[in-house]
């Protein structure tokens, strides 16, 4: 891993409850890791959104707010960074990501309209069918095949993506690119996809529109991995990758390193005028979009800080070393490494669990138990029951996902993750499923209860 470039001035603390404690903490909290206090976890993979730790220099922007509800100079200076930085001249403030996705969608999407992309994010899914939209996932397969390696697990399929376009001239919202994909492992998409899809888009005269939420760790790969951009300085590559889009939804949460906001960002004035009177029912004022001016002030310098190469190469670093660390005691792991988060194949580990007693929530359990560890299942529990036979879903994999806050943990944290993990594998065969105490209708996972098979 490349050497941390930062160093700490100010620290949270955090303590390991004795086991005793956490196994209590566990049963009261229904088996659901979501309903366990934060300072009874020690190490809280749970999200990269808005957790991360800000700079100094967000800290001293904070001061800078200017909480006037019109003209304010904060929301200026954060419309500055996004043209220096993305190259869009428009900027609609939002209280976070799927604020904007309320906004966008509300106008773009109409009843029976599809919405072509890569693995869609599932609040953006939401918003989509929310305004009777349907989204299309056009990834490439090597995106669902774990085995595959493919450096860009993200990019678009472009003949499925044709194939819809040809067969639906007249109902195309728009196209979406993820970048990073969050719902397939963060996995990114190359400049060169990017590109094609674009090509296609002008030929359709459809609209292409960028989910940029992680933009800045897409670059990073785009750099790492696409020979033709090595020499490229990222501010570069973002700026080439931007020129392709309409415009962009962007959840600031993740690669602006702020605790909440977000915009959208689009090239056309006639868009962004029609956009804006329903920003304002939905979100707020022009100049403010549910955020305190505070906030556009660390967003403003987040987004500069969220592109930095150093900051970058250590990020995802920290990624791949706990992910090598974990394969080394032969976990199986999502590979090639994504850019937020290690996924770890649950199913693989815990063949003794089958999908309905849901190995990846097992597995967050054991981590808690075994460590005061919190990640988050992405699998058959997150896949909620088929509303036509109230059947549960079988996810196409079982993980359990440990997303890593940005500047948060150091290389002794990864280590005892790693070292927590030798412990649990060697236990594996102990492990048991659980079974609903309390299954909640909608987005089960947030908020259902368990009991150990
Ligand atoms: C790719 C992507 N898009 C959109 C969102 C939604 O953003 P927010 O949580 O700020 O509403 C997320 C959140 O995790 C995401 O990962």
């Amino acid at each position: 891993m490349n050497h941390p470039p930062y160093k700490t001035k100010s620290v949270e603390k955090i303590a390991l409850l004795p086991y005793r404690e956490r196994l209590k903490k566990i049963r009261r909290a229904g088996y659901n890791l979501f309903f366990l206090n934060s300072e009874d976890v020690y190490i809280d993979f749970l999200t990269d959104s808005g957790t991360g730790a800000m700079s100094e220099d967000q800290w001293a922007a904070l001061m800078q707010g200017d909480e006037s509800y019109a003209g304010s100079s904060s929301f200026n200076r954060m419309q500055k960074s996004v043209r220096d930085i993305l190259g869009f001249p428009y900027v609609i403030p939002c209280h976070q990501g799927r604020g904007a996705e309320n906004v966008f969608n509300s106008l773009l999407v109409k009843e029976g309209m599809l919405v072509p992309g890569n693995a869609h994010f599932d609040t953006t899914r939401a918003h989509i069918e929310h305004n009777l939209g349907i989204p299309i996932d056009c990834t490439i397969a090597s995106a669902y095949n774990f085995q595959s390696r493919h450096p860009f697990k993200g990019n678009v399929d472009v003949k499925k993506l044709k194939q819809v376009l040809k067969k639906n001239p007249d109902r195309i919202a728009y196209i979406l690119i993820t970048a990073t994909c969050n719902q397939i492992g963060g996995q990114p998409v190359s400049l060169e996809n990017i590109r094609t899809v674009s090509g296609i888009a002008k030929r359709f005269r459809v609209p292409l529109f960028f989910d940029i939420a992680r933009f800045a760790e897409n670059a990073y790969f785009i750099k790492s991995r696409e020979r033709k951009y090595r020499d490229w300085p990222l501010p570069k590559i973002v700026r080439e990758m931007m020129r392709y889009a309409d415009g962009a939804l962007m959840s600031a949460k993740k690669d602006a390193i702020v605790n909440i906001g977000g915009f959208i960002a689009l090239r056309g004035k006639k868009l962004f005028q029609e956009l804006g009177p329903r920003a304002i029912l939905m979100e707020g004022f022009l100049n403010y979009g549910g955020m305190a001016g505070r906030d556009m002030e660390a967003l403003a310098v987040g987004l500069r800080e969220g592109i930095e190469k150093n900051y970058l190469c250590h990020r995802i670093g920290q990624i791949q070393y706990l992910g090598k660390g974990l394969a080394k005691i032969g976990i199986p792991v999502l590979q090639p490494w994504g850019g937020h988060a290690v996924y770890i194949d649950a199913g693989q580990m815990l063949k003794h669990i089958p999908y309905y007693q849901f190995p990846g929530q097992a597995l967050a359990i054991a981590a808690y138990i075994e460590g005061g560890i919190r990640g988050v299942e992405v699998g058959s529990l997150m896949e909620g029951r088929d509303p036509a036979t109230h059947q549960n879903k079988k996810a196409r994999q079982e993980l359990l996902r440990f997303a890593v806050p940005r500047r948060v943990y150091s290389q002794e944290h990864l280590d005892y993750v790693i070292d927590i993990f030798t412990k649990i594998w060697k236990k594996r065969k102990y492990i048991r499923g659980v079974k609903f105490t309390r299954e909640v209708p909608i987005l089960r996972h947030f908020s259902s209860k368990f009991s150990v098979v």
